[in-house]
């Protein structure tokens, strides 16, 4: 039988392609510290649970394909306290974020068209892009810069008439970096003066661990008519296995676009949508509470990387991930080595190899993505397993 050259083409998670190893390590009775996955270990708020269990109805029904309207009308209150004014009729209901960023792609794409995303990227991102046909023009970003923009000039010499889209995540995945005012404004220019969308990917908006306040791509008024914001309660409530995010627009032509691919697929899922609401009424000090955690753990994580010898990794701003450079031949093979090879007393790292965050050919190759997703003692044990397994790698390149 044959299949698509599309399917074929479409790039395996370099997130999720490792645990068939991890799995036969964990087999083998190691314990693994996984730092390879964003999947955060905070509790969720009870409140979701509790709403759940007073679910009684007898029949689990279908929603609207829009989404559950207590739900926006939470959602739209959310964004008032951001001075991003948005109505009912602006936002769709989505099954994670990654379904709003997949529905967004393909709304702004042709077969042969191109979108500019800063490379490191959310691997997600290119397999959206195959998946419509389309082209992911890297704008390549640099750990020594924090992983900040080039000028205006060196983007704009990327777009050509097949470019449709700017898309990034901010603050970023799997960079940490929090855009600034100016690099707000720059994208937000470029993609007025281009007749671009911009794609902005926001699931990350409280996790930000600088003095500066974020700025959202919502707080520009002049491109509110191509904005397209994503979103999630996936890290904001600790509540990937809800699967509830949403695409927000002005633009009331993307919006119908939308919902066409919202009714082909139904609806969300009508409990989680009730559990969502929900988690929107979660008082701000949860958001701070976790926002102060995250940022001891990227501080401990951050200064136990920069003692081992031969890294290279930046502090990031915002998200909970670090990219670093390692003294070895090939990241994905040292990881590989890491759950097979090697472990002090019955213990091991996982990480993510970087090179599938990156357009360009080459790039990353011995990079690793971290996710800080685990409580301060069991981070210091993943750096110190980090530490000796790089001294014991045979395929070490600093020695
Ligand atoms: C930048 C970014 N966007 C979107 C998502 C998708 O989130 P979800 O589909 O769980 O809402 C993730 C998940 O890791 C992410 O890191």
């Amino acid at each position: 039988m044959r299949f698509s050259a599309r399917s074929h083409a479409l790039p395996a998670s370099p997130i999720r392609r490792l645990e068939p190893f991890a799995a036969e390590a964990r087999e083998k009775g190691k314990k693994i510290y996984p730092l390879h996955i964003g999947q955060p270990d905070i509790e969720t708020p009870e409140l979701f649970f509790e709403t759940l269990r007073k679910f009684d109805s007898k029949t689990l029904a279908y929603g609207t394909s829009q989404g559950d309207l207590d739900l926006i009308d939470r959602i739209v209150e959310y964004y008032a306290k951001f001075g991003i004014p948005i109505e009912r009729e602006d936002l769709l209901v989505t099954n994670g974020g990654s379904e709003a960023l997949n529905f967004a792609v393909s709304i702004a794409c042709d077969p042969g068209d191109s979108i500019l995303v800063p490379e490191p990227f959310f691997p997600a991102y290119a397999a959206f892009a195959a998946s419509a046909n389309a082209e992911i023009r890297p704008i390549t970003t640099l750990a020594e810069e924090g992983f900040h923009l080039p000028s205006r000039g060196e983007i704009e010499k990327l777009i050509d008439t097949s470019t449709r889209a700017i898309l990034l995540s901010h603050p970023g995945n799997p960079t940490g970096v929090v855009y600034t005012e100016e690099e707000v404004k720059m994208l937000s220019d470029i993609a007025r003066e281009h007749d671009l969308l911009l794609i902005a990917d926001e699931v990350y908006r409280e996790f930000v661990y600088m003095d500066e306040p974020y700025l959202s791509f919502g707080n520009i008024e002049r491109i509110r008519d191509r904005l397209v914001i994503v979103d999630s309660v996936s890290k904001r409530y600790s509540a990937c296995g809800a699967r509830i995010g949403c695409l927000v627009s002005k633009n009331r032509e993307f919006i119908s676009l939308g919902l066409k691919y919202c009714q082909a697929r139904g609806c969300s899922p009508t409990l989680e949508q009730l559990g969502a609401a929900a988690l929107y009424e979660t008082p701000d000090s949860y958001l701070s509470e976790v926002n102060e955690e995250y940022r001891k753990r990227r501080d401990i994580l951050f200064e136990g990387l920069n003692g081992i010898p031969g890294i290279v990794c930046r502090k990031p701003e915002g998200a909970f991930y670090i990219m670093a450079r390692l003294p070895v031949d090939d990241a994905e093979k040292f990881i590989i080595w890491m759950l097979q090879e090697f472990s002090v007393d019955g213990e091991t790292v996982m990480a993510a190899p970087a090179e599938g965050f990156y357009a360009t050919p080459g790039l990353g190759s011995s990079e690793i993505r971290m996710a800080y997703v685990l409580k301060e003692e069991d981070l210091k044990r993943a750096v110190e397993l980090l530490a000796k397994g790089i001294s014991a790698y045979p395929g070490r390149t600093d020695r």
